[in-house]
């Protein structure tokens, strides 16, 4: 476990909220937070311009934003976000899991939105700021944290279509609930053969609005047919698993081998890559390849899958029960407490919340011990 150095120099003015929560009316809200319902009292904003670079840091008051109704993210949608999750430990201690990881993901996302790049130290330094500010969010129940959105956008204020010269970084946070109030329950997820998240070449492994725009519908859909995620296929051949519409997937075979699908389509999920990390470290095989619907379908037909799951920051891992698309469905084993899945799931969230030594370094102390 490493702390998290203070080495960026952009200096962060502080502007305390005159109108925040009462702690009886906070207190309230964190005994039953929901999932991105409720903020706390500040944000974070960072400006960019192409001639001043990143400037005018600051941890202010949460509230509206004020844009020039010209400002191109409302019409080209120039712009990327990030989510991650901190958690608080028995010791009253912060912590946030892989910061780097996503600081580093969002560069990659601003490099194909051509968007600048916010560096590594600003994007945690943002972080820790607003954590320290209001600290008092993170709620200490089992299985809850305080999950950031960090997002960019192009503010400038120009219809013509070129990337922005004026860019704001911003993040904000919301207290999180246990995902599932009676531990994981598997979900049932929808193929989408209809529609396609992501093209060849196009911004699948960016964390955009587009992509998720794009993804609605079919989400739609796959609520219309009882569904809680939906499924995309690659979008040239149709036969290739891709991923869900906010998480990775990953099919377990019965030797134990961990097998998910590479594409240059999709998101590169933090939480995947943390479970075939601890995977690999139990001597278990990793297979990133492309994996195809009837290898899945036939797998769980001759009993060499055994066990299927999804997996992001919002729910962490999450047993798929059921695959089901026009005219068919795979149905998955059932994934007791003792499957490969869960324990890889208990593994990670005890990494998290400080019960379980940490060997990655991959937790970052925001505050300390109470
Ligand atoms: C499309 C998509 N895929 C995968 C993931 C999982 O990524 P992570 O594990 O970093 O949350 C997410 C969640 O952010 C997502 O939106």
């Amino acid at each position: 476990m490493t702390s998290a150095a203070s080495t960026f120099s952009l200096p962060f003015a502080t502007t305390p909220s005159a109108s925040a929560k009462a702690d009886a009316e906070r207190e309230s809200i964190l005994a039953d937070p929901g999932f991105g319902k409720h903020f706390t009292d500040h944000m974070v904003t960072i400006r960019w311009s192409e001639d001043a670079g990143w400037h005018d840091a600051a941890v202010h008051p949460y509230g509206p934003l004020q844009l020039d109704p010209s400002a191109s993210v409302l019409h080209y949608a120039q712009e990327i976000f990030e989510g991650l999750k901190v958690y608080r430990h028995a010791d009253g201690s912060v912590w946030s899991f892989r910061p780097t990881a996503n600081a580093a993901r969002m560069q990659r996302s601003a490099r194909r939105m051509a968007l600048p790049e916010l560096p590594t130290e600003a994007f945690v330094e943002s972080i820790r700021r607003l954590v320290e500010t209001d600290e008092r969010w993170v709620p200490s129940a089992d299985e809850t944290s305080l999950y950031l959105r960090p997002f960019m956008i192009a503010t400038e204020g120009f219809l013509g279509v070129r990337a922005a010269h004026e860019v704001a970084f911003h993040v904000i946070a919301s207290p999180a609930g246990a995902y599932f109030t009676s531990g994981p329950k598997p979900v049932s997820i929808w193929l989408s053969t209809q529609y396609s998240r992501a093209g060849k070449g196009g911004t699948g492994a960016a964390k955009t609005g587009g992509n998720y725009a794009s993804s609605l519908l079919p989400q739609q859909e796959a609520y219309e047919h009882g569904c809680q995620q939906v499924m995309f296929l690659d979008s040239e051949e149709g036969k290739y698993l891709e991923e869900l519409g906010g998480m990775n997937v990953v099919l377990v075979r019965s030797d134990g081998t961990l097998v998910t699908p590479d594409s240059d389509s999709i998101l590169e999920g933090i939480t995947r890559d943390s479970i075939l990390q601890l995977a690999e470290d139990r001597g278990l095989r990793v297979e990133k390849r492309r994996v195809s619907l009837d290898e899945w379908r036939d797998g769980v037909a001759s009993g060499a899958i055994t066990e299927a799951f999804a997996c992001g920051t919002a729910a962490v891992v999450t047993p798929i029960g059921e695959l089901r698309g026009d005219g068919f469905t795979i149905t998955s084993p059932d994934a007791g407490s003792d499957s490969l899945t869960m324990s890889l799931r208990r593994e990670l969230t005890d990494i998290q919340y400080g019960r379980l030594s940490d060997p990655h370094d991959w937790m970052v102390q925001l505050t300390p011990a109470s």
